[in-house]
């Protein structure tokens, strides 16, 4: 089927109800555009060619169909006179009138691939000219109605403002998404008029046209209604988006992972997850996030484009294009930066920030630090509230800290410095040279300890008044 399966793909509309600078098939849900959903739909089908029109700020969606489905033709269909113009705009860019031609539109995100096939494979199954998917549906206002004869054949499509009526109280709609065979196709499209009420070419017309010539007609109703559904504004978007989450979230539950909490637990298409992954609530997995199997993730976690190892937990995180290797543990409260990197049963604890930070296996940086641009050896230390001062005000460096090495509690490390293997720094040391290995550094003077000159007064007004300070007895530091 697929060598000479055509798809065209309408994407010109405005989306004016979006209200928004950004094309309306260029919104997001589940961590890619609406065209995107519908074009991996389309990719699964494995057609020789798609086809997507576009018109309405198309030099937003050209490039980015361009870049999402490298060998899809674009056609641009400069003034929107209805689908069925642009289904001729299409086929003549296709340059083919072979074969079987699916239609879809840009905007219904949840459309999946077997879908698609089904569908084809019932048209072809029942030889028509002309298939359409339809949908009975509770409130079938601004759909096209499928009329059909007593029979039950498929007679006509008629939209809603041509309608009559008794035919608007007809609960099966068209979803907009047909088959046809190619040669029909190309022979009955010059022959669709615009004489109705909104003036344009109904591609729904194809279907009394193949009737009116005693063709085959189909109309093949889905259940899974939503799946033709499409988002006209951001309040459909949002329930389009929560129902799209709500089938991923299931499946993977499905597929062996635990989610706590489905309704707050957001994950995205791209997100691949391993059996015995545990989701607490709270939790987005977004872009291409990978969790190995028995990690932990959540509650209160984001995390874009990570890789989190098996049994590794991450706790309260916000996350991106960082690594957590296996029994690594981070959080609570911990901030990964891009390029971020923590080695096997390492640990960045409780209110940590990193960036381009390589931290060994084993090594830990539990409590009240920034560590950007730096590497750290295996099983090393660093004490609790350590900054690693990357920046001079104008370029970063890098430091190096070694394996097992052990340093103390608010320190300072100016880069570029590098600490060796072994080391200890003292606590507050402010690190500014190297370190050889094995070392111990301090900095800073010995410890004074000053006899007070006027007895204290201890009542609360007495705050300030005391010489220690005050600079009074200041001597300088050597
Ligand atoms: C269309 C169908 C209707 C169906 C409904 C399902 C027609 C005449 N009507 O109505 O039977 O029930 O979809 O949602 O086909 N587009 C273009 N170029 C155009 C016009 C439209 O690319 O010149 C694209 C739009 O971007 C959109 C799709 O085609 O993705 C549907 O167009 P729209 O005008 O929204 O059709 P409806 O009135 O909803
Ligand atoms: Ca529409």
């Amino acid at each position: 089927m697929a060598s000479d399966l055509t798809v065209i793909v309408l994407a010109a509309g405005g989306g004016t109800r979006m209200k928004s600078k950004t094309a309306k098939v260029l919104h997001e849900i589940g961590g890619r555009s609406m065209v995107g959903h519908v074009l991996s739909a389309v990719g699964a089908l494995e057609p020789a060619k798609v086809v997507a029109v576009v018109g309405h700020q198309r030099e937003q969606v050209g490039p980015h169909i361009r870049a999402v489905m490298p060998d899809a033709v674009l056609a641009v269909q400069a003034e929107q006179q209805g689908t069925g113009h642009a289904v001729r705009i299409a086929v003549e860019a296709a340059g083919t009138s072979s074969g079987t031609v699916l239609v879809v539109y840009g905007d219904t995100p949840l459309l999946e691939g077997r879908t698609l096939r089904a569908f084809a494979q019932e048209h072809h199954a029942a030889e028509c000219a002309v298939s359409v998917l339809s949908g009975v549906v509770e409130d079938p206002f601004g759909y096209g109605r499928i009329v059909r004869n007593e029979e039950g054949d498929v007679e006509a499509i008629v939209e809603e403002r041509d309608a009559s009526p008794l035919q608007r109280d007809i609960r099966e709609i068209g979803s907009g998404i047909f088959a046809f065979d190619g040669e029909f196709l190309a022979d009955v499209l010059p022959r669709i008029g615009n004489d109705n009420a909104k003036g344009e070419y109904y591609l729904t017309d194809t279907v009394g046209l193949a009737r009116e010539a005693g063709l085959t007609v189909g109309a093949f109703p889905i259940e899974d209604v939503i799946q033709t559904e499409g988002a006209n504004d951001r309040v459909q978007l949002a329930h389009l988006g929560r129902e799209l989450n709500r089938r991923i979230v299931d499946q993977w539950m499905r597929d062996g992972v635990t989610v706590m909490d489905p309704a707050t637990t957001w994950i995205e298409s791209d997100v691949r997850l391993a059996p015995d992954v545990v989701l607490l609530p709270n939790t987005q997995l977004l872009g291409a996030t990978v969790v190995a199997e028995d990690a932990v993730v959540g509650p209160d976690t984001t995390l874009k484009d990570c890789e989190v190892g098996a049994g590794a937990r991450v706790v309260r995180v916000h996350g991106e294009l960082a690594v957590v290797a296996e029994g690594a543990s981070v959080g609570p409260y911990s901030y990964l930066r891009p390029g971020t990197e923590l080695g096997t049963g390492g640990k960045i604890g409780t209110f940590v920030e990193t960036k381009n930070a390589h931290i060994g296996a084993g090594a830990k940086v539990p409590h009240l630090s920034y560590v950007g641009d730096a590497t750290i050896g295996e099983h090393t230390n660093i004490g609790a509230g350590t900054i690693f001062a990357n920046y001079d005000g104008t370029h970063k460096h890098h430091t190096t800290v070694g394996k097992g090495a052990k340093t103390g509690a608010n320190n300072t490390f100016v880069a570029p410095v590098s600490i060796g293997d072994g080391a200890m720094t003292g606590g507050g040391a402010v690190v500014r040279r190297d370190v050889p290995p094995g070392n111990l550094a301090v900095s800073g003077g010995p410890q004074r300890n000053l006899e007070r000159r006027v007895p204290r007064d201890p009542g609360p007004a007495s705050t300030g008044d005391g010489p220690i300070g005050d600079g009074e007895s200041a001597e300088g530091e050597s």
